[in-house]
């Protein structure tokens, strides 16, 4: 598996905002058929690495290869092109908009669906409701309804669907599953799994340690912009993972903080005593 090119891959790729260093020296492989789960606390820099990856950001120095061969992206549109694809919380999609016609949003007719100029209702929400439930998506039956009528987790599904559909090769998720609830979240790391058994690259951020585990075959945890770990499925203990996330801190220093929180607001922390209900 790993002996094949990369469908993507980062070559100490740096990003800077003016003054502001954002990512170090970034070097990533991402393959067809494998998740990659982007993990790392609030300002990591997680959402820069995949905008640049995505074409919205150029690298300010490093290179971006597909296929083994390096790339630059004009913009979004040109990653797109290339079959790069974003799948942003809540699904990106316009809630007042059919199933059918959110489907075909952006696509231009003479690229994605040939002979018919003007807008064919039926066979868009055909397309569309097949699409859907070939990722086993079976409540949606109905072009015609609107996606503020679908729940978060079918909203994320339809997007990656149609990402799909349109020929996507590297899926990019950032934080699907984080506003939603158990069942939802299952139901959109089941379509990751699809979409990975399909053959795509997929680039899953997440703040949610099981899901990851759940998903992800390959992790790799920025801290403060750097690569500060790279591993397999199976080579870190849940604990180990958690503690990464967290920008390197482990639970005792959370715990810490806490209680030095709480002193400086309380004067101390509560005791036993005080916690007790009157
Ligand atoms: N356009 C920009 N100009 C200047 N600084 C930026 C810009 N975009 C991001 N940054 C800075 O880069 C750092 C990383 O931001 P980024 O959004 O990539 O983090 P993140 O890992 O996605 O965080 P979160 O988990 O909160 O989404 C932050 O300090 C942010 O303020
Ligand atoms: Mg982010």
């Amino acid at each position: 598996m790993t002996a094949q090119t990369p469908i993507i891959e980062l070559r100490n790729v740096c990003k800077s905002f003016g003054p502001i260093d954002v990512l170090h020296g970034i070097s990533l492989k991402v393959h067809a058929g494998e998740v990659l789960c982007l993990l790392g606390d609030n300002g990591a820099g997680k959402s820069t690495l995949i905008k640049t990856l995505a074409g919205v950001h150029r690298p300010t120095s490093g290179e971006i290869l597909m296929d083994g061969a390096p790339v630059t992206f004009t913009g979004p549109r040109d990653a797109q092109d290339r079959g790069i694809a974003t799948v942003h919380q809540f699904g990106g999609t316009f809630p007042l908009m059919s199933i059918g016609r959110s489907f075909f949003v952006g696509v231009e007719p003479t690229k994605g669906w040939g002979p018919f100029k003007v807008f064919d209702r039926r066979k868009a929400n055909e397309i569309a409701v097949r699409a859907v439930r070939e990722f086993g998506i079976t409540r949606i039956d109905d072009g015609d309804r609107l996606v503020g009528g679908l729940s978060g987790g079918e909203r994320q599904s339809l997007a990656i669907a149609r990402a799909v559909h349109f020929g996507a090769r590297v899926l990019i998720l950032d934080e699907p599953t984080a506003a939603l609830g158990v069942k939802q979240a299952a139901h959109v790391l089941r379509i990751v799994n699809e979409a990975k058994r399909r053959g795509l690259a997929v680039i899953l951020i997440t703040h949610q340690v099981m899901h990851a585990m759940a998903v992800g075959d390959h992790f790799a945890v920025l801290i403060r912009g750097a690569i500060a770990a790279d591993f397999r499925k199976g080579e870190r203990t849940r604990e180990e993972i958690t503690d990464l996330m967290a920008g390197g801190e482990t639970m005792a220093d959370l715990e810490a903080a806490i209680e030095g929180h709480m002193a400086t607001q309380e004067g101390h922390p509560p005791t036993p005593a005080e916690l007790r209900p009157a």
